[in-house]
């Protein structure tokens, strides 16, 4: 077997593993980044878009993934978004160089503060709010819809109807920002330029329009030549050498997924930033195949970031609806978190399939009051999610609530053309926790019971933000390699 050495190795390109690879090597180190998904900027491919589902769509697929609507056969390949199943919850991921940063909305939500200030008790929140989160806004790019265009486009019909009927209803609502340039979608809407988030294509890429990671942190990093991205290289397990030192065996696979090499890479230092599941699935499987040591934290804390959707059918069906033509980047939400009662933020979510479905998707992010726990079967192998009903049992309340004042002002009833009974408790896109800040790793991500190894993405978040987790993860990663750097931890 082929065996590479390098310095530093990172598993993973999503945000943590992004902010890690520039970061380091703007201080001047060599960083081998091993991702499983494929280099899309590089492969040329492009992406699909929601009506035409194709090569991006799905990862190994015979059929699309989408929350709804599946009746899409595909032939498998590599694609960007991927399902994990689990007995009372579906996780939904992103595959590729850039990670989540591909599939995702792109909003770009900074937490509140007392929100973040709860949830990370012993931070400095006035220096994330200072200085953190303005860093990562500025780097990711985020930007803010003009609201004279948000006014006329037809394209956020969706976004004013359920705006007006979140004020009739008596909620608040706010603006949101996010990482899709603004400005390029005015071009796209005066036919100046290439059509994405007009043109349907989001959770399976974004031709245009979009800054994911592969535009800004990983784009940085690249330019510093430091840094090498080995794309379609899954790792599967990860040994702990008497050196202290690490050795990975790691599978390159082909776009239809066949293995073309088994190879294996041995590390002295090893950042984690494989996403929530992925982290916690190489370090459970790492443990069982090897007895990788890990601590006793490692799986607890974890949470869906209160994730629960909801629609509503007909909503003003005779005016129009929500509009037959809708943009894929959501710009609207709203905001009831200040509720003691109902404590709760919601996405208004566009619905873009091509026809008036007179229907209003939400994604309602709420506390998580009761944490799951994430562990590992080693009989079967596999991963495994103790979450159940009884978790979700506030959220489904909240999103009752919403819903009935929602109809009562507006009309409309519960969607049970989107959701069985009208709810998705069961969709989760922000998998959060399971290796939480200070429990399982040092203050800085440095994991407990090891010298060498670290952890940086989602998991460091104790399952829960309260909003659109990235700009959280990106600002405690940019927090944490900063502080490891100081500590020499790379020298
Ligand atoms: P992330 O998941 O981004 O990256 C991990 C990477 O590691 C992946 O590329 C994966 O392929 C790779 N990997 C995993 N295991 C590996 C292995 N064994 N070997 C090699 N590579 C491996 N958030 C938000 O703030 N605003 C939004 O609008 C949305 N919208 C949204 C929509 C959809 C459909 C989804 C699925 C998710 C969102 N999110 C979101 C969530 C957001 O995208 C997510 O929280 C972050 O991408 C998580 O960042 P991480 O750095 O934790 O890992």
């Amino acid at each position: 077997k082929e065996i590479t050495e390098a310095p530093i190795i990172i598993i993973g390109s999503g945000y943590g593993g992004a902010v890690s690879a520039l970061r380091l090597c703007e201080a001047g180190k060599k960083v081998i980044m091993l991702e499983m998904g494929l280099n899309w900027e590089k492969s040329g491919i492009p992406y699909s878009n929601l009506l035409k589902p194709g090569k991006s769509s799905a990862w190994l697929r015979k059929k699309t993934i989408a929350p709804f609507m599946n009746l899409f056969s595909l032939t498998p390949f590599t694609g960007i978004l991927d399902r994990l199943e689990f007995d009372h919850i579906n996780i939904w991921v992103g595959r590729g160089v850039g990670g989540g940063s591909l599939v995702n909305g792109g909003m770009a939500v900074t937490p509140k503060e007392s929100y973040f200030k709860e949830v990370f008790p012993s931070l400095d929140t006035e220096k994330f709010y200072n200085h953190y989160f303005p860093l990562v806004r500025e780097e990711l790019k985020v930007n803010v819809i003009d609201e004279q265009f948000l006014k006329d486009c037809p394209y956020y019909k969706f976004t004013r109807v359920g705006e007006e009927e979140a004020h009739k209803a008596g909620f608040k609502t706010m603006r949101v920002p996010n990482v899709y340039d603004f400005k390029y979608m005015e071009k796209e809407f005066r036919n100046e330029v290439p059509r994405s988030a007009l043109n349907t294509e989001v959770i399976y890429g974004n031709n245009h329009g979009k800054n994911s990671l592969d535009k800004t942190y990983l784009k940085k990093a690249m330019e510093t030549g430091n840094l090498e991205i080995l794309d379609l290289h899954k790792v599967e397990h990860i040994k702990l050498n008497n050196d202290k030192s690490y050795t990975l065996n790691a599978q390159q696979i082909d776009t239809s997924g066949n293995v073309i090499a088994d190879k294996i890479f041995h590390c002295k230092k090893l950042i984690l930033a494989a996403g929530t599941m992925g982290t916690l699935q190489l370090l459970l499987q790492s443990n069982a195949i090897n007895d990788f040591p890990i601590h006793e934290n490692i799986g607890k804390n974890w949470g869906n970031n209160g994730n629960f959707m909801t629609g509503r059918n007909w909503v003003k069906p005779l005016s129009g609806g929500t509009g037959t033509k809708q943009s894929t980047i959501p710009v609207g939400g709203i905001d009831n978190w200040e509720d003691q009662e109902h404590t709760f933020f919601t996405e208004i979510a566009p619905l873009p399939m091509g026809m008036d479905v007179a229907t209003a998707l939400y994604l309602l992010i709420n506390r998580v009051d009761k944490k799951g726990e994430v562990t590992y079967d080693k009989v079967n192998h596999l991963l495994k999610l103790n979450w159940d009903e009884s978790n979700t049992v506030k959220m489904r309340e909240n999103a009752k609530y919403f819903v009935r004042k929602m109809n009562k002002a507006n009309g409309g009833t519960r969607s049970h053309f989107l959701f069985n009974n009208g709810f998705g408790a069961d969709i989760c896109y922000h998998p959060l926790g399971g290796c939480v800040l200070g429990e399982a790793t040092n203050e800085f991500g440095k994991l407990k019971d090891h010298d060498n190894l670290y952890v940086l993405d989602g998991s460091l978040i104790p399952g829960t933000i309260g909003v659109n987790p990235f700009v959280t993860i990106t600002a405690i990663s940019e927090y944490c390699i900063e502080n490891l750097i100081k500590q020499n931890e790379f020298a």
